[in-house]
Formats: structure tokens, sequence, C-alpha cells
């Protein structure tokens, strides 16, 4: 099977994670691209979706999906969303398409984190996949600074020669070799650090569930209640 495959393979199964009269909190890049396609079989039986970025608002209002605004709604029942790295215990590395804040916000406003991921994605421990920072363009040399300081190199992520405007109007900072031993630690620590708007690992706001795509079909990995 290919990649491609296996997130459609994913993405059709979180269907059964979707409550009939909900509204379901939606995240962003390829793997829920799929979802959406696939939620759009449900479109008259749900509410609507609270989406984590322009992309997905556009994808989901184009097949017919009604979107709402966060604070319009109150707790959402499910967030479904994909990752740039998950580990055993359902910490991830987010924002490999910019939306980590706005995907941060909807996954706290949610029961449930729903990760749907091809088995590319799993991994022992996280921080080989660079990991995002969302930050104000202003603190940027001071943060570069900042994550030398915990050994990690971090660069301005850039589109056509120019930095990357996030959906906020922010600045992503990719940032490799850092060692993340204790991904609820190292969240809590770059978060206090001024400037940073976001950071890409969600721990505080970890999977409760992932579905794995395997060759072998649909792995469901359960992280609720550790
Ligand atoms: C976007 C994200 C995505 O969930 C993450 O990058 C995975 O994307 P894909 O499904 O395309 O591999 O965090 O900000």
């Amino acid at each position: 099977m290919t990649q491609d495959e296996l997130k459609a393979l994913v993405g059709q199964a979180a269907l059964q994670y979707v409550t009939p009269g909900d509204i379901v909190g939606v995240g962003t890049g390829s793997t829920v691209n799929k979802f959406i396609e696939a939620l759009a079989s449900l479109k008259d039986r749900i509410a609507g979706a609270v989406s984590s970025s322009e992309a997905s608002t556009a994808r989901l209002k184009a097949l017919g999906i009604a979107v709402f605004e966060a604070n319009a709604v109150g707790e959402l029942s499910v967030y479904i969303d994909g990752a740039d790295e998950i580990d055993g215990q359902g910490h991830m590395v987010k924002g490999g398409g910019a939306a980590l804040t706005r995907e941060k916000i909807v996954a706290a406003q949610s029961r449930r984190f729903v990760c749907i991921a091809d088995e590319s994605k799993l991994v022992t421990r996280l921080g080989a996949f660079p990991v995002p920072v969302e930050v104000i363009p202003m603190a940027t040399a001071r943060l570069v600074r900042q994550f030398a300081s915990l050994g990690g190199q971090a660069v301005v992520r850039l589109k056509d020669g120019a930095p990357l405007v996030t959906d906020n109007g922010q600045h992503i900072l990719d940032v490799t070799g850092l060692q993340i031993a204790d991904p609820l630690a190292f969240e809590s620590q770059v978060n206090q650090w001024p400037g940073v708007v976001t950071v890409g690992v969600f721990a505080h706001q970890k999977a409760g569930v992932c579905l794995l795509g395997t060759p072998h079909g649909v792995k469901t990995l359960s992280f609720e209640g550790s």
C-alpha cells in the first residue's frame, strides 16, 4: 500500500469517532484531507466542524460542511488530526503544516484527540522530525539562541524565499537536534519563553487514541487513562 492509501485508510476509519449531531474538531494536513473527504459522506448527519486552519476551512466549506468559529461553540466531543511524530504514550510533534497553534487550541477544546497517521509517524522518542515553534517575529534571533542553549539548531521556515507567515500572522522556527526525553517538561519549558506562541510538542494535549495505517490494516493505539 502507498503512503497515500494508508492515509485514506485511517481517514475513513476516523469516522467511527464522529457522533451524529455533533460539531467535529478538524485538524490540518494531507492525512486530515483524507478524513475531510470521508466526512463529506456524513455531512447531513453532523452539525458541522471547527477547523484548525484556513486550508482545512476552505476544504470543509467546498464539500458543504458548515464551519463554526471556536468561540461560537462549547466543548467538542472529538478532535481529529494528523501528526509528524507520535510516541508510545500519545505525545506528538505537530506543525509540519504550520497550523500548530490553532491545532492546539481546538485540541484543548475537545474531550478526545484522535490522531490519524501512517505507521512511519510512530517513534520511540520525539525529536527526529524538526520541532516547529510558532514565534513572534521580533523574538526570533533570541529564541534561536535559546534553542542553541538546549543543543538545538533553529531555522526560520521559508516560503518562496521569505519567512512563512502563519494563519495568525507569525513565523515558524524549525528546530533540529533536540533531545526530548520528557515531552511534558519540554513543552512547559519552551512555552514560557517570551515570544513563543506555541511549541509543536503536544504532550499536554496528547492523543487519546491513534489510528495507525499499516499494510495489514488500521492498528488502534489507546492512550486514554495513561
Ligand atoms: C499540520 C500538522 C499535521 O497534522 C502534520 O504535519 C501531519 O501532516 P500530514 O498528515 O500531511 O503528514 O501538524 O500543522
